[in-house]
């Protein structure tokens, strides 16, 4: 089924405004980002990715919490990071559409210096920053791919913004968990770590094989449904993602539990032991 693609669906170009080249949303195949979006609570999703949502909460009704809960853990953390941390240069790899409480937004409001690079391999995501960041000079997006980082670190744009040389944070909120174990997520992390400096941090959170079999009946849907053949990978796996690095105060948890106020959803749901992060410090 085909939707009428609406004002954003009919763009674009790059926000970084060196290449303006037309991008097509394709509404019948699902969108990592879109799915996201829905779980969110966003508008910026079709039938397509709905439906895959449907089958996800069919199996795990909490689905939609773990979303939430690690769109929390990804503003607390940037809290950290700029408010506690001193930390003014962020590159959001895997950012998603845009959404209430984005990280330019948090992390300029604590100090307005901040500059921050988002970067996305979604063409919808393309779309919708482009609109959002058109007046803000300290904030730019790339259509560019995790699995290419050195077309993220050496694009004018990201050296325009993030002096490299300085304490820096790169942020992988749910995006490790989409790559295969062919294209090494370990070797992926380990890269980024390379190219941090002392002083700078790594943030990475992702979908968890905590041993309950509907962590497993989730990872099935996940594959069936285009998000990846191993979203789920265990806490073991995971850790790896920060050799080298000490990890900010409680290490790699929940997100329920990494230094969660009191507007966390649903404090007490078992089901945060699905979805895990951490920050870790360069030394
Ligand atoms: C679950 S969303 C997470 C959004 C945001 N980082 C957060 O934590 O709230 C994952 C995002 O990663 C993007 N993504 C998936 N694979 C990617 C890749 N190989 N390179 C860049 N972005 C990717 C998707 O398009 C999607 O927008």
């Amino acid at each position: 089924m085909t939707e009428t693609p609406g004002p954003l669906e009919r763009l674009v170009g790059s926000a970084a405004g060196t290449d303006h080249v037309p991008v097509q949303i394709n509404t019948d195949e699902v969108s990592i980002a879109r799915i996201y979006d829905f779980a969110l609570g966003g508008k910026d999703n079709f039938a397509v990715d709905r439906a895959a949502a449907d089958a996800m909460i069919a199996v795990v009704p909490e689905t939609m919490l773990l979303a939430k809960a690690n769109r929390y853990f990804v503003r607390q953390a940037v809290r950290y990071l700029v408010g506690e941390a001193g930390i003014r240069q962020i590159i959001d790899i895997g950012s998603g559409l845009p959404t209430a409480g984005n990280v330019h937004e948090i992390a300029q409001e604590i100090a307005a210096d901040t500059r921050v690079v988002y970067v996305d391999n979604d063409p919808i995501v393309l779309a919708h920053s482009r609109a959002l960041l058109a007046a803000n000079d300290r904030t730019t997006f790339l259509n560019a791919d995790l699995r290419e980082p050195e077309a993220i670190f050496t694009h004018p744009e990201t050296k325009r913004l993030i002096d490299q040389s300085e304490p820096f944070a790169v942020l992988l909120g749910g995006v490790l968990m989409h790559l295969e174990d062919e294209e090494d997520p370990e070797g992926v992390a380990a890269g980024i770590r390379d190219r941090l400096p002392s002083g700078g941090f790594l943030l990475a959170s992702n979908t968890c094989d905590n041993g309950e079999p509907r962590a497993r009946e989730l990872s099935r849907v996940f594959a069936e449904k285009g998000m990846g053949g191993r979203c789920f990978r265990t806490w073991d796996e995971q850790i790896r993602y920060f050799d080298g690095l000490e990890l900010v105060e409680p290490g790699l948890v929940p997100h329920n539990q990494w230094r969660a106020g009191p507007d966390i959803p649903e404090p007490d749901s078992p089901a945060h032991s699905l979805h895990i992060g951490a920050v870790g410090r360069k030394p």
